[in-house]
């Protein structure tokens, strides 16, 4: 495919529109609510959900012995159906919320931390004021409800905090500290496929962890600076030496990397192909395998595994396999697991025999639609290159440059550039986009093992650009006017200014 660059940085043309837009009649409405929190989004109910979500301290047992203090979410359930909030794993994971695609969602979120907080909805096509901006803290001791219609694809999303201060962000802090949760949304047509449900369904958050003496948290580590935080234990669902017992059937992944800044490759042990399913976006249209899949933090991934052709006794482990994560990664010694490091993830242990003729759908999502691109479309240019900073410049609240406004219901090509050593997970908010090309620009350095196990396909919300690489993603912006984040997901990067608002108007 053809297409031009028009005026790199601060240059864009924007042609013919490409897409009728769907009127949203419901902006987001700012107000106070009955019990005196403030109150953002869709304003009168009926809503099929209501939760209320509470941000606070708490301990959590991870490891065998005294039980780490963790901040974590728990939530309630005020009206929905039964199903709507379930914990995960026990120990500090938030709980998942799933939600059906059609509901409207209403939700009081309660910040019972000592500082400041919001909850973004990762993935989500939401209004700009619901969305757990930095520019709407919610302070301590305080609550905001937030309400919204449930829009998007079927797949896996998550919900964290995203709160940026004078000092910088609080991302990387808070939900290392405990705060993330995954949130699946549900439709009639995923549910026609027939996957894999129930206990053969399972929901993987995978985030490493430090500990300290008496098993407390530690959130430091060698190359913070650079590369972020890497841990020496990674856990799933906030649990280390995960294991399921499973029989001979297929089974469903739904993996999350909730990690701040670790990028795992995803493979099996007996080095069977990695069947997907769906990507951050939801279902693809049919499965695509890959030799190993390169999961970055604030990816999600759908695998379809199958165990029939094993024996009860054995095992099939997921584990995050060796790559070469470049100097600076590579020449720590200590406990520290290194960026490259083989880690087990979870143990699948065979414990029973069935026979099923439950075979993987040839095709699967039928919806998928990629924003439509020509040799038109306006190519906008983001460098990262230079200390944490996009385009040589780093967060500076809710400024926006120029050539950081975007048109309403139009289609554009956004091209990362990555001349920096570090790979950065590039994430957008609001929408999710369709990447239209990875190519490689500059020299190949370190970390290009990891190329072979990216999944452009389907959509995405954030995407992982490689050292000297250069990934073009088209997105389309609908419905919402307003300020919306877009930013490096490994949440030092992030939180170091390596982010930065970008605005949608008409
Ligand atoms: Cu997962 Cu800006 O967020
Ligand atoms: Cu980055």
């Amino acid at each position: 495919m053809l297409l031009r660059s028009v005026g790199g940085l601060a240059g864009i043309t924007v042609l013919a529109p490409t897409a009728l837009l769907t009127a949203y009649h419901d902006t987001a409405v700012a107000g106070t609510n009955r019990d005196g929190a403030a109150h953002y989004g869709l304003e009168n109910g009926p809503f099929d959900v209501d939760i209320r979500l509470r941000a606070q301290p708490h301990t959590a047992p991870i490891l065998p012995g005294t039980p780490s203090e963790v901040w974590r979410y728990t939530a309630e359930l005020r009206n929905g159906p039964a199903d709507t909030i379930t914990p995960v794993g026990g120990s500090y994971t938030g709980p998942l919320i799933r939600l059906r695609r059609g509901q409207r969602f209403h939700a009081r979120l309660e910040n019972g931390l000592p500082e400041d907080t919001t909850v973004h909805w990762h993935g989500l096509h939401v209004p700009s004021d619901v969305d757990g901006q930095p520019r709407l803290p919610i302070k301590p001791g305080e609550a905001m409800t937030v309400a919204f219609d449930v829009v998007d694809r079927a797949g896996l999303y998550w919900y964290h905090p995203h709160p940026h201060g004078p000092n910088g962000g609080r991302v990387g802090f808070q939900s290392y500290a405990g705060l993330a949760g995954p949130l699946v949304i549900e439709d009639e047509a995923e549910r026609a496929l027939g996957l894999p449900a129930g206990d053969r369904e399972m929901l993987l958050v995978i985030q490493d962890r430090s500990f300290a003496g008496d098993n407390e948290l530690s959130f430091i580590s060698r190359d913070m600076g650079t590369i972020g935080f890497l841990g020496d234990r990674v856990l799933v669902n906030g649990q280390p030496d995960a294991a399921r017992e499973v029989a001979t059937r297929p089974y469903r992944l739904r993996i999350l990397n909730g990690s701040n800044s670790r990028i795992y490759k995803l493979a099996w042990s007996d080095s069977r192909p990695v069947t997907v399913l769906g990507t951050g976006g939801g279902l693809l249209g049919a499965p695509h395998h890959y030799p190993f899949v390169t999961l970055a933090p604030g990816q999600r991934i759908d695998l379809w595994v199958d165990l029939s052709a094993n024996e009860p006794g054995e095992e099939l482990h997921l584990i995050s396999d060796a790559y070469e994560a470049g100097v600076m990664a590579n020449v720590m010694g200590g406990p520290d697991l290194s960026a490259g490091a083989r880690i087990p993830l979870l143990a699948l242990r065979v414990t029973q025999r069935v026979r099923t003729n439950e075979r993987l759908p040839p095709r699967l999502a039928e919806d998928l639609q990629a924003p439509p691109v020509g040799r038109d479309t306006p190519v906008r240019r983001f460098n990262l290159i230079g200390a944490f900073a996009i385009n040589g410049r780093q967060f500076e609240g809710t400024t926006v440059a120029d050539d950081e406004i975007v048109h309403l219901g139009r289609t554009e090509i956004w091209e990362f550039v990555n001349d920096s050593m570090m790979p950065h997970p590039m994430h957008v908010h609001g929408l999710q986009f369709a990447v239209v090309d990875r190519r490689q620009v500059g020299g190949r350095r370190s970390w290009a093992g990891l190329a072979a196990g990216l999944v452009d396909a389907g959509l995405l919300d954030t995407v992982l650009v490689l050292p000297g690489e250069r990934v073009r993603v088209a997105l389309t912006f609908t419905d919402f006017e307003g300020l919306y984040l877009y930013h490096c997901h490994n949440m030092e990067h992030g939180d170091n200014g390596m982010m930065r608002y970008y605005r949608v108007r008409s």
